[in-house]
C-alpha cells in the first residue's frame, strides 16, 4: 500500500528515543522529510544521522516543547528547510510515578507540561501552515494508561488529557482537511520501560495479561502513526488507535 508521505515533511517530537526514534526512522523509509526532534540534542542529531545514512532526508533538532521559543524556533527551522509542515507527532513524554499523596507538585508539572502543555505549543505553532495548505495530520501519543494506572496519576491524566485535546482539534480544524488522532499503546520495549527498576516482573505481567502474548516494539507504533500520517486515513480523524496487543 502506497501511504503517500512521500515529500510530505513531518516533525516527530521525542524521536531521540525508543518509539518517537522508530516513527522518525519509519517516515524517513517513506520517502518523508523528517524533522528529528527531541530535548536532548546529541540523541536527535544520531537519529537524523542515521535515516540520512540510509539514504532519507532528517533534520535533526534540539527542542523542549514546554518551551515556546523553542518549539516556534523548531518549527521555523523546519519551515526554512523543509517549505512547510504537513505532519506533526506529539510523541514527547515522560512519567514520574507515586501514589497521589506522595507525588511532588514539581513531578506532577514536569509530567504534565511535558505531555500537554508541549502537545499544545507544538500544534499551535504547526497548525497556520496546515492550514494555509489545506491538509494536515496530528496524532498524538496516548497511552493504555488513559484508563487510569495506580501509581501514575500525573501521567493517566495526561494520556486522557491528549484524547480531549485530540477530538477538540480534530473539530476545530476538520474543515481545513487536517487530521487530529490518538494511538494509545500498551507495553512497548523502550529504554523508557527498560529503565523501571521492576521492568522484568512489569513485562512477564504485561505478557500474561494480554492476548498477543508479547510486548510490543517500538516499530509496532510506528506502523500504526504511519498509516494515520498517510493519505489512506483521510477520513478517520477524532479517533484513538489501541496499539496494546488487545489488552485493554
Ligand atoms: P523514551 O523515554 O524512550 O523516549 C522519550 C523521548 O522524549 C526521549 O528521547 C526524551 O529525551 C524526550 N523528551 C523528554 N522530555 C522532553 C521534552 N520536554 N521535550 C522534548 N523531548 C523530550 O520513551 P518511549 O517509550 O519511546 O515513549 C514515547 C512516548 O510514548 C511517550 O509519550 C510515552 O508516554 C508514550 N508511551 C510509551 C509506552 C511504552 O510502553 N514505552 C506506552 C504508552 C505510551
Amino acid at each position: 500500500m502506497d501511504l503517500g508521505l512521500s515529500g510530505k515533511t513531518a516533525i516527530v517530537t521525542g524521536a531521540g528515543s525508543g518509539i518517537g526514534a522508530a516513527i522518525a526512522r519509519r517516515f524517513g523509509q517513506e520517502g518523508a522529510h523528517v524533522v528529528v526532534s527531541d530535548i536532548n540534542q546529541e540523541s536527535a542529531a544520531a537519529v537524523a544521522r542515521e535515516i540520512t545514512d540510509a539514504g532519507g532526508s532528517a533534520l535533526g533538532v534540539a527542542a523542549d516543547v514546554t518551551d515556546e521559543a523553542a518549539v516556534s524556533a523548531m518549527v521555523e527551522q523546519a519551515v526554512a528547510t523543509f517549505g512547510t509542515v504537513h505532519i506533526l507527532i506529539n510523541n514527547a513524554g515522560l512519567a514520574r510515578d507515586g501514589r497521589i499523596t506522595k507525588m511532588s507538585e514539581s513531578d506532577w508539572d514536569l509530567v504534565v507540561d511535558t505531555g500537554l502543555k508541549g502537545a499544545f505549543l507544538c500544534t499551535r505553532a504547526v497548525l497556520p501552515h496546515m492550514t494555509d495548505q489545506k491538509w494536515g495530520r496530528i496524532i498524538s501519543m496516548s497511552s493504555r494508561a488513559h484508563n487510569g494506572n495506580p501509581g501514575q496519576a500525573n501521567y493517566s491524566a495526561v494520556k486522557a488529557g491528549l484524547i480531549g485535546f485530540t477530538k477538540a482539534m480534530a473539530l476545530e480544524n476538520g474543515r481545513n482537511f487536517i487530521t487530529a488522532n490518538a494511538v494509545a499503546p500498551g507495553m512497548i520495549d523502550t529504554p523508557f520501560v527498560r529503565s523501571h527498576p521492576a521492568y522484568e516482573k512489569i513485562r512477564d505481567n504485561a505478557i500474561k495479561a494480554t492476548p498477543i502474548p508479547r510486548v510490543g516494539e517500538a516499530e509496532d507504533v510506528a506502523d500504526a502513526v504511519a498509516f494515520l500520517a498517510s493519505e489512506r486515513a483521510s477520513y478517520i480523524t477524532g479517533d484513538v488507535l489501541h496499539v496494546t496487543g488487545g489488552r485493554y
